[in-house]
Protein backbone atom coordinates (compact mmCIF):
# COMPACT_ATOMS: atom_id res chain seq x y z
CA UNK A 1 0.00 0.00 0.00
CA UNK A 2 1.49 3.37 -1.01
CA UNK A 3 1.09 5.96 2.12
CA UNK A 4 2.27 9.55 2.49
CA UNK A 5 2.24 12.00 5.15
CA UNK A 6 0.52 15.17 4.54
CA UNK A 7 1.69 17.75 7.47
CA UNK A 8 1.59 21.19 8.93
CA UNK A 9 -0.01 23.80 11.07
CA UNK A 10 -3.48 23.34 9.21
CA UNK A 11 -4.03 26.28 11.29
CA UNK A 12 -6.77 26.56 9.61
CA UNK A 13 -7.41 24.43 6.51
CA UNK A 14 -7.70 26.45 3.61
CA UNK A 15 -8.52 25.39 0.05
CA UNK A 16 -5.36 25.09 -1.23
CA UNK A 17 -4.76 22.16 1.40
CA UNK A 18 -7.65 20.52 0.37
CA UNK A 19 -7.20 20.99 -3.10
CA UNK A 20 -3.49 19.61 -2.50
CA UNK A 21 -4.99 16.55 -0.08
CA UNK A 22 -7.33 15.89 -3.17
CA UNK A 23 -4.45 15.36 -5.73
CA UNK A 24 -2.17 13.48 -3.27
CA UNK A 25 -5.71 10.76 -2.78
CA UNK A 26 -5.05 10.27 -6.65
CA UNK A 27 -1.59 9.54 -6.12
CA UNK A 28 -1.21 7.11 -2.85
CA UNK A 29 -3.73 4.71 -1.50
CA UNK A 30 -3.80 6.50 1.79
CA UNK A 31 -3.05 9.99 2.83
CA UNK A 32 -2.68 10.66 6.23
CA UNK A 33 -3.05 14.36 7.34
CA UNK A 34 -0.32 15.18 10.19
CA UNK A 35 -1.85 18.13 11.97
CA UNK A 36 1.58 20.03 14.14
CA UNK A 37 1.49 20.80 17.09
CA UNK A 38 3.83 22.96 17.89
CA UNK A 39 3.58 24.66 21.84
CA UNK A 40 5.84 27.62 20.16
CA UNK A 41 3.70 28.71 17.99
CA UNK A 42 -0.17 29.68 19.53
CA UNK A 43 -2.80 28.24 17.48
CA UNK A 44 -6.42 29.97 16.47
CA UNK A 45 -7.81 26.42 18.00
CA UNK A 46 -6.51 23.61 19.76
CA UNK A 47 -5.42 20.90 17.77
CA UNK A 48 -8.57 18.78 18.46
CA UNK A 49 -10.40 21.90 16.81
CA UNK A 50 -7.97 21.71 13.72
CA UNK A 51 -8.27 17.93 13.64
CA UNK A 52 -12.34 17.96 13.98
CA UNK A 53 -12.41 21.10 11.19
CA UNK A 54 -10.09 18.83 8.69
CA UNK A 55 -12.42 15.62 8.99
CA UNK A 56 -15.62 17.80 8.27
CA UNK A 57 -13.85 19.60 5.42
CA UNK A 58 -12.68 16.36 3.96
CA UNK A 59 -16.35 14.71 4.51
CA UNK A 60 -17.86 17.67 2.93
CA UNK A 61 -15.42 18.58 0.17
CA UNK A 62 -13.94 14.99 -0.80
CA UNK A 63 -16.45 12.81 -0.02
CA UNK A 64 -15.36 9.48 -2.23
CA UNK A 65 -12.17 10.53 -0.53
CA UNK A 66 -12.89 10.00 2.91
CA UNK A 67 -11.75 6.02 2.92
CA UNK A 68 -8.40 6.94 1.95
CA UNK A 69 -7.77 9.93 4.25
CA UNK A 70 -7.20 9.95 8.10
CA UNK A 71 -6.17 12.71 10.28
CA UNK A 72 -3.82 12.73 13.46
CA UNK A 73 -1.78 14.83 15.91
CA UNK A 74 1.74 14.96 15.91
CA UNK A 75 4.25 16.87 17.97
CA UNK A 76 7.53 15.53 17.11
CA UNK A 77 9.50 14.77 13.81
CA UNK A 78 7.86 14.09 10.79
CA UNK A 79 9.70 11.40 9.73
CA UNK A 80 8.82 9.95 13.09
CA UNK A 81 5.47 10.37 12.13
CA UNK A 82 6.00 8.90 8.66
CA UNK A 83 7.36 6.05 10.73
CA UNK A 84 4.52 5.42 12.98
CA UNK A 85 1.98 5.44 9.74
CA UNK A 86 4.23 3.18 7.27
CA UNK A 87 4.77 5.82 5.32
CA UNK A 88 7.39 6.40 2.40
CA UNK A 89 6.63 9.62 1.12
CA UNK A 90 5.70 13.15 2.45
CA UNK A 91 3.54 15.46 0.73
CA UNK A 92 3.75 19.10 0.93
CA UNK A 93 2.12 22.01 -1.30
CA UNK A 94 3.99 24.22 -3.18
CA UNK A 95 2.44 27.91 -3.78
CA UNK A 96 4.65 29.79 -5.65
CA UNK A 97 8.60 30.32 -6.13
CA UNK A 98 8.41 31.78 -2.90
CA UNK A 99 7.83 28.60 -0.85
CA UNK A 100 10.28 26.85 -2.81
CA UNK A 101 13.72 27.38 -0.68
CA UNK A 102 12.24 26.22 2.93
CA UNK A 103 10.40 23.49 1.15
CA UNK A 104 14.26 22.53 -0.49
CA UNK A 105 15.35 22.71 2.80
CA UNK A 106 12.87 20.41 4.57
CA UNK A 107 13.08 18.10 2.08
CA UNK A 108 16.69 18.10 2.01
CA UNK A 109 16.82 17.60 6.13
CA UNK A 110 13.98 14.67 6.26
CA UNK A 111 15.58 13.11 3.37
CA UNK A 112 18.82 13.05 5.46
CA UNK A 113 17.26 12.21 9.34
CA UNK A 114 15.13 9.46 7.06
CA UNK A 115 16.42 8.54 3.45
CA UNK A 116 13.68 5.66 2.64
CA UNK A 117 11.77 8.76 2.41
CA UNK A 118 11.33 10.97 -0.10
CA UNK A 119 9.18 14.35 -0.42
CA UNK A 120 6.26 14.58 -3.19
CA UNK A 121 5.08 18.27 -4.03
CA UNK A 122 2.15 19.06 -5.35
CA UNK A 123 1.67 22.65 -7.23
CA UNK A 124 -0.93 24.66 -5.43
CA UNK A 125 -3.96 25.08 -8.00
CA UNK A 126 -3.45 28.51 -9.53
CA UNK A 127 -6.63 30.13 -7.70
CA UNK A 128 -5.51 29.18 -4.03
CA UNK A 129 -1.73 30.28 -4.85
CA UNK A 130 -1.91 33.48 -2.87
CA UNK A 131 -4.04 31.71 0.25
CA UNK A 132 -2.50 31.31 3.79
CA UNK A 133 -3.65 29.94 6.76
CA UNK A 134 -2.18 32.83 8.51
CA UNK A 135 -3.73 35.41 6.27
CA UNK A 136 -7.11 34.18 6.26
CA UNK A 137 -7.06 34.41 10.02
CA UNK A 138 -5.94 37.92 9.57
CA UNK A 139 -8.68 38.84 7.65
CA UNK A 140 -11.34 37.17 10.03
CA UNK A 141 -10.20 38.78 12.64
CA UNK A 142 -10.93 41.98 11.35
CA UNK A 143 -14.20 40.94 9.70
CA UNK A 144 -13.07 40.21 6.46
CA UNK A 145 -14.92 37.50 4.45
CA UNK A 146 -12.85 34.39 3.84
CA UNK A 147 -15.47 32.02 2.72
CA UNK A 148 -14.31 31.56 -0.75
CA UNK A 149 -10.81 30.67 0.87
CA UNK A 150 -11.89 28.00 3.33
CA UNK A 151 -14.44 25.21 4.42
CA UNK A 152 -17.65 26.22 4.98
CA UNK A 153 -17.46 25.06 8.89
CA UNK A 154 -14.21 26.72 9.07
CA UNK A 155 -15.43 30.06 7.59
CA UNK A 156 -18.13 29.93 10.29
CA UNK A 157 -15.85 29.47 13.54
CA UNK A 158 -13.46 31.72 11.85
CA UNK A 159 -16.47 34.13 12.18
CA UNK A 160 -18.01 32.93 15.65
CA UNK A 161 -14.32 33.45 17.02
CA UNK A 162 -14.04 37.62 14.91
CA UNK A 163 -17.94 38.61 16.81
CA UNK A 164 -16.23 37.36 20.67
CA UNK A 165 -13.66 39.47 19.99
CA UNK A 166 -9.59 39.84 20.45
CA UNK A 167 -8.47 36.94 22.77
CA UNK A 168 -6.13 38.83 25.19
O1 LIG B 1 1.97 24.12 7.55
P1 LIG B 1 3.39 24.40 7.91
O2 LIG B 1 3.46 25.23 9.17
O3 LIG B 1 4.14 25.01 6.76
O4 LIG B 1 4.07 22.98 8.23
C1 LIG B 1 5.39 22.89 8.66
C2 LIG B 1 5.71 21.48 9.13
C3 LIG B 1 4.72 21.01 10.18
C4 LIG B 1 5.64 20.52 7.97
C5 LIG B 1 7.17 21.48 9.69
O5 LIG B 1 7.30 22.51 10.61
C6 LIG B 1 7.51 20.16 10.35
O6 LIG B 1 7.75 19.17 9.68
N1 LIG B 1 7.51 20.16 11.69
C7 LIG B 1 7.74 18.98 12.49
C8 LIG B 1 9.13 18.98 13.13
C9 LIG B 1 10.16 18.50 12.14
O7 LIG B 1 10.10 17.40 11.64
N2 LIG B 1 11.10 19.41 11.87
C10 LIG B 1 12.18 19.14 10.94
C11 LIG B 1 11.74 19.49 9.52
S1 LIG B 1 13.08 19.37 8.42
Amino acid sequence: MRIAVYPGSFDPITLGHLDVLRRAAGVFDRVVVAVLVNPRKAPAGEADDRMSAIGEAVAEALPDLVGQIQVRIFDGLTVDACRQAGARHIVRGLRAVSDFEAELQMAHMNHRLAPEIDTVFFMTALEYGYLSSSLVKEIARFGGDVSSMVPAGVAARLRASAEEGPRL
